[in-house]
């Protein structure tokens, strides 16, 4: 993909270089974030401008679309193949699948008459190469050291500050850097799909591709347990997609099950599918178990095809090796929300992590550190800015930790939270460093008076200041948390601050702001 891109902004090429060619540019994305399908949109000016011919008009898939997202790709896909089979006609329905006759799984499974030996997890994911640091095929099995709730008792959520020892696991880290962490699925939830699916957990397996060249999931040990495919590598809390629903149907040996898959599958099923699932976030779990005969029937190896892998979550790093060597802290928010099911719905990773105690015993998280997309200036005397209300203030604890430990002292910090006693992470921390000279610390607290107070409306407050370190003194400013609504309100207030501060139009003021950002002097990292 790296060479396409390269290759396809080549300044060199000439604007007939594609007139040859029909393309349709289909966007994967997420409307919450500021660039938005920003790929797709670039991608589709640069073949028109290489002479190419757009099919159609570009499709943005997004995550938020309140039908999930093949809401807005069906029927673009719809149009897609009618245009492409008027253009190439083959004598092929591609449209339709038969049902009950599902496409070849992408795996066979080979179960074993007797269980071998296996290894335990810390000998599979254990490195080749103890040079090589820890990645996602071997990721480091940190030992929890401490799992704390940080938010009072008054406050609506679980905000765990978790601590890990990473002594002898050659990970290293800087501020601005994520961690992955591989979560599993809890004991009753894998228990439950077995006996729905009627498996034995202790069975062994061996997996195959069908095709030569499919890879298979990384990390997957052969043999494998089918506890451990299910516990460590199944997403069967995620909230399934209609092509789950499609290959169900194919497998599905019960009638009247058949029948409400399919139309769950169909063009006409999509609202009432959208009801039934992605509005009150169902999960795979429970709707096999809406579906009992059909799930009793699903053989095995069709199993990676139905189930999405568990992905790694990322985390801001929240401290600094200089401050707590051999040590690596994240902040993590338990996510739980209540839909109109009765269970509440949790995440995978948070509620995992929130479940381990290590008062108990040993924990050990499979965990492995990736570069971050914040960047800090290295000369001591440029001021940083940071904005990170509620947990998007982790990643600037470490930053904060690192910048006192080499000196760096021009440290200005805008936190939000609702209650200075229910929700200010460190706040003792940030008062002595306030005390030692090293911090500026400007706080929000919401929910302490009848108004709103927000960290914009500080930093309004402080235009003045914030204009002075910007201009005059070449500042660097940061910004991390939500990305609902927070992103857009603070780059407003900026721009506000521009105006009157530094007396520029209001086009003026975005193009200071694009300036910024172009320059790295401003940047973000938000999550949804
Ligand atoms: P609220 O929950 O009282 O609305 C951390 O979550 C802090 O960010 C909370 O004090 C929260 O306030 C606040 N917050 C919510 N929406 C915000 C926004 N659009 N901009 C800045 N802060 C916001």
């Amino acid at each position: 993909m790296k060479n396409f891109w390269r290759f396809i902004f080549r300044k060199n090429l000439p604007s007939t270089s594609l007139c040859q060619m029909d393309f349709a540019v289909l966007g994967l994305g997420d409307s919450s974030y500021a660039k938005f399908n920003f790929v797709a949109k670039k991608l589709h000016r640069r073949l028109l401008q290489l002479g190419g011919s757009a099919l159609l008009p570009m499709c943005l898939g997004d995550d938020q679309h309140e039908l999930g997202p093949d809401a807005a790709i069906d029927p673009w896909l719809h149009d897609l193949w009618k245009k492409v089979l008027d253009l190439h006609p083959v004598p092929l329905d591609l449209g339709i699948i038969p049902t009950g006759i599902p496409l070849p799984s992408k795996f066979t499974l080979q179960f074993l008459e007797e269980a071998p030996v296996t290894h335990s997890e810390e000998q599979h994911v254990a490195r080749m190469d103890p040079q090589d640091p820890p990645s996602e095929l071997h990721p480091f099995l940190a030992p929890m050291v401490s799992n704390q709730r940080v938010t009072g008792p008054l406050h609506f959520q679980d905000v765990r500050l978790i601590e890990f020892d990473i002594t002898g696991s050659g990970l290293s880290f800087t501020a601005g850097d994520v961690v992955l962490i591989q979560p599993k699925n809890i004991a009753p939830h894998v228990q439950q799909f077995c006996q729905l699916l009627g498996l034995d957990p202790d069975q062994c397996f061996t997996l195959q591709p069908r095709e030569p060249g499919v890879p298979c999931p990384v990390q997957l040990p052969q043999p494998c347990s089918v506890r451990r495919l299910v516990s460590q590598y199944l997403d069967i809390t995620s909230v399934p997609r209609r092509s789950f629903f499609e290959l169900l149907a194919c497998l599905s040996p019960h009638k009247l099950e058949r029948e409400k898959l399919l139309e769950f599958s169909s063009a006409q099923g999509q609202e009432e599918l959208c009801e039934y699932c992605s509005r009150p976030r169902r999960t795979v779990l429970e709707v096999l178990c809406d579906f009992p005969h059909t799930a009793g029937a699903i053989p095995p190896d069709y199993l990676l095809d139905l189930v999405p892998l568990i992905r790694p979550r990322a985390f801001s790093i929240a401290s600094s090796l200089l401050a707590h060597p051999s040590r690596l802290q994240i902040l993590v928010a338990v996510v739980q929300y209540q839909t109109r099911l009765k269970e509440p719905r949790r995440g995978l990773c948070s509620s995992w992590l929130a479940s381990l105690d290590p008062g108990q015993g040993p924990v050990r998280v499979p965990l492995w550190v990736r570069p971050g997309s914040l960047t800090f200036p290295e000369t001591p005397d440029t001021p940083v800015i940071m904005v990170g209300p509620g947990t998007g203030v982790a990643p600037f604890r470490a930053t904060v930790q690192e910048r006192v430990a080499q000196g760096q002292t021009r440290n200005f910090l805008f936190f939000g939270c609702r209650q200075r006693d229910q929700d200010f992470y460190w706040e003792p921390e940030w008062k002595e460093l306030e005390k030692r000279g090293c911090l500026t610390l400007v706080t929000a607290f919401s929910r302490e008076q009848e108004q709103k107070v927000y960290v914009q409306h500080r930093l309004r407050e402080l235009g003045p200041l914030v204009w002075e370190l910007l201009d005059h003194q070449g500042a660097y400013f940061y910004l991390a948390g939500n990305a609902k609504y927070m992103p857009v309100d603070v780059s407003e207030a900026l721009m506000s601050i521009f105006q009157e501060e530094g007396g520029l139009s209001s086009p003026d003021a975005a193009a200071y702001l694009a300036r910024l950002q172009r320059t790295l002097r401003f940047q973000t990292e938000t999550w949804a």
